[in-house]
């Protein structure tokens, strides 16, 4: 099912202050997709995931899931949140210590009073997708982190949900771990087939998991892309930064050429992928680390830095390196077995179509 979200504001007192953590947002969110929101801790991911799930009440502006307005301020609409179908899985796991798997499962058919035989059956078939078959006496202080993770997941799968919310759910696990469970809810996810939302600080796991990433920052969606767009064709300096390393210089207008737009900055005039911008823009060229090749490329359509290496550090898969351009220190990455070396003078090159200007 897809969701509708107008004008949803929430507003928190604290201390004395007022807190927008969502302040104006709206949003469509396609139904049978993956969709994430992305954004920094504290710009409202959480509040606006509870808002929909209906753990939290909004101060203004109107959430329809499907074809049913589940709140809205004005035409004074309340569904509580047992009545919207929805799955939810929080950052903790927040499966019962003292219940088996099975009764962790079963519980949300439990108290919907289904018979006992529908309950084993649907729990069974859940336990097989999460591939925990077997595990129904298994008492959930016995289980890896990946394990009580996917426990979760199919608690709140059991119930059928139209759509399944997902908060920070791979935060407390450890690095490895969380790479491997994050491919499993990729593989869960895109068998299952229903609207899921997922929220995160993590910007590998937006861009692993989504069919659609929407950006959060103070209350706020930024941009809305596939994960591509966002990555390759932000609009924003803000997005652009948060979803990679990225080197970020003021740049202004030269020319607005017929394949090209043109611009003037510290590290010397740059021909950029050619986009417009109102007058009054300010404009910041985002140079990815991954699109800076060394050594002199001649070709119309790629620019040339000319700076030194400044620093290089080994990081295993490659140094990252840093080349001081004009006093200008861009990040830049090379090969482990480079023959380079700290204090060479260097060119650089970077493709038009790699160099994107984005607004402030
Ligand atoms: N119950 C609350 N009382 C007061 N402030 C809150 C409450 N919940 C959240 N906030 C504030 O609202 C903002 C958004 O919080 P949250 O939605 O949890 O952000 P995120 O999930 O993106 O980290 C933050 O500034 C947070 O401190
Ligand atoms: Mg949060």
């Amino acid at each position: 099912m897809e969701i509708k979200i107008r004008g949803l504001k929430k507003r928190y007192y604290s201390e004395g202050k007022v807190i927008n953590a969502l302040d104006g947002v709206d949003l469509d969110i396609e139904a049978n997709k993956i969709f994430t929101l992305l954004g920094p801790s504290g710009c409202g991911k959480t509040t606006l995931l509870r808002c929909i799930v209906g753990l939290e009440t909004p101060d203004e502006g109107e959430i329809q899931i499907g074809d049913t307005i589940v709140w809205s301020k004005e035409k004074g609409i309340y569904v509580p949140t047992e009545k919207r179908q929805l799955g939810m899985v929080f950052q903790t796991y927040a499966i019962w210590p003292h219940m088996n798997v099975f009764n962790n499962v079963a519980y949300p058919l439990q108290n919907m009073k289904l018979p006992k035989a529908e309950i084993a059956a649907r729990v069974a078939k859940t336990l097989k997708f999460v591939q925990l078959e077997g595990f129904e006496s298994r008492p959930s202080t016995r289980l890896s982190g990946g394990q009580q993770q996917r426990v979760a997941l199919a608690r709140a799968l059991v119930a059928e949900p139209k759509v399944i919310l997902f908060d920070e759910p791979l935060s407390n696990l450890d690095a490895k771990l969380r790479e491997e469970t994050r491919k499993e809810l990729k593989t869960f996810l895109g068998d299952l087939g229903i609207t899921a939302v997922y929220v995160t600080h993590d910007r590998v796991e937006a861009l692993a998991l989504s069919d659609t990433i929407g950006v959060m920052n103070a209350g706020h969606i930024v941009e809305l892309g596939s994960p591509k767009k966002i990555y390759f064709d932000a609009d924003h300096q803000f997005v652009a930064d948060f979803i990679g390393r990225a080197n970020l210089i003021p740049a202004t207008i030269t020319e607005q050429g017929e394949a090209y737009t043109f611009v003037d900055t510290a590290v010397g005039p740059i021909r950029c992928q050619k986009r417009s911008f109102a007058p009054d823009d300010e404009l910041v060229l985002c140079l990815r680390p991954e699109f800076i090749e060394f050594g002199k490329v001649e070709g119309d359509d790629v620019n040339h830095l000319d700076g030194t290496i400044s620093q290089m550090s080994f990081v295993g898969e490659m140094y990252e390196t840093e080349v001081d351009v004009n006093g200008i220190r861009i990040m830049t990455k090379l090969d482990p077995m480079t023959r380079y070396n700290e204090g060479d003078r260097v060119t650089l090159n970077v493709k038009a179509e790699q160099c994107l200007l984005v607004s402030k």
